[in-house]
């Protein structure tokens, strides 16, 4: 029986990837790393935030969060709102977007979390063109994605050169070939897209920074009331060993 339950426990995990289908890199991101959250921060608000609202997130709490000051936040990265304590929604109605893009543009809050880190990670770095689609772009991670590529700028424009693979082997790696620059190298774009991915894991989760934080000082005082506790019940028991 322990043995079955045991099987299941570790076949469990590559069920779940297998799941989502599509081949996912890893993503190494930090979140103690303040410098990549605000890097994602501002990516977020300067090209995200314009479609996707991110409504559970207060630009007040984010400040305190990533290490900036409120005054920062305002020339920064507060486009949308006018007070700090406002949270980050947008501008697009629900309507307009149908209109525009076929769809729901779907709030960013928690899509960490639904997700997973690799999963979005992936997604970002995965458009191409294709011109059969509405934007004359695709998406490898999210097959007929209704967002353009909002990011080519940085990234620059790619085809997909193993299409035929990836219908017999929806698992195999997307390969692809830049037909045009962005500002950014492959490597600074990666980097970015990490930060990015970073800072709506943190939108996801803006209690994890403080529980880390947390979880440090309880280990802490477990070690120091071992220090006293172990002693004590030694000097208890002394007379009965
Ligand atoms: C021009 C508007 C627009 C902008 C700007 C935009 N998106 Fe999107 N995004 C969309 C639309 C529309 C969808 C819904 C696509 C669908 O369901 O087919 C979407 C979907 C997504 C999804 C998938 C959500 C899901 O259902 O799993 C993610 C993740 C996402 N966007 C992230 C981003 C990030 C990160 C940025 C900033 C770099 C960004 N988007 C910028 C329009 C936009």
């Amino acid at each position: 029986m322990k043995k079955t339950i045991l099987a299941i426990l570790m076949v469990l995990p590559t069920l779940a990837s297998a799941a989502g289908g599509a081949h996912l890199d890893k993503v190494d991101y930090d979140l103690h790393n303040k410098e990549s959250l605000q890097h994602g921060a501002k990516l977020f608000v300067n090209y995200c935030l314009s479609c996707h609202s991110a409504a559970y997130q207060r630009y007040n709490r984010m400040a305190e969060d990533i290490g900036l000051t409120e005054a920062q936040v305002k020339s920064n990265l507060m486009f949308a709102a006018e007070k700090t304590g406002e949270t980050m929604t947008v501008a697009l109605q629900t309507e307009d977007a149908k209109t525009m893009f076929g769809t729901k543009v779907p709030d960013l809050s928690v899509i960490a979390r639904a997700r997973g880190a690799d999963w979005l990670y992936t997604y970002l770095r995965t458009f191409h063109t294709d011109e059969s689609r509405p934007f004359g772009v695709n998406n490898a991670t999210f097959k007929d994605v209704g967002m353009p590529h909002v990011l080519w700028e940085l990234e620059g424009m790619k085809k997909l050169i193993n299409a035929d693979e990836l219908q017999k082997h929806p698992g195999a790696a997307p390969k692809f070939e830049k037909i045009s620059d962005g500002k950014m190298s492959a490597v600074e774009y990666d980097n970015a897209m990490r930060d990015l991915t970073a800072f709506l894991v943190y939108v996801g989760e803006p209690a994890k920074l403080v529980r880390y934080e947390l979880g440090v000082w309880v280990i802490f005082f477990l070690v120091i009331l071992f220090l006293v506790a172990y002693p004590m019940k030694k000097e208890f028991w002394k007379d009965i060993h």
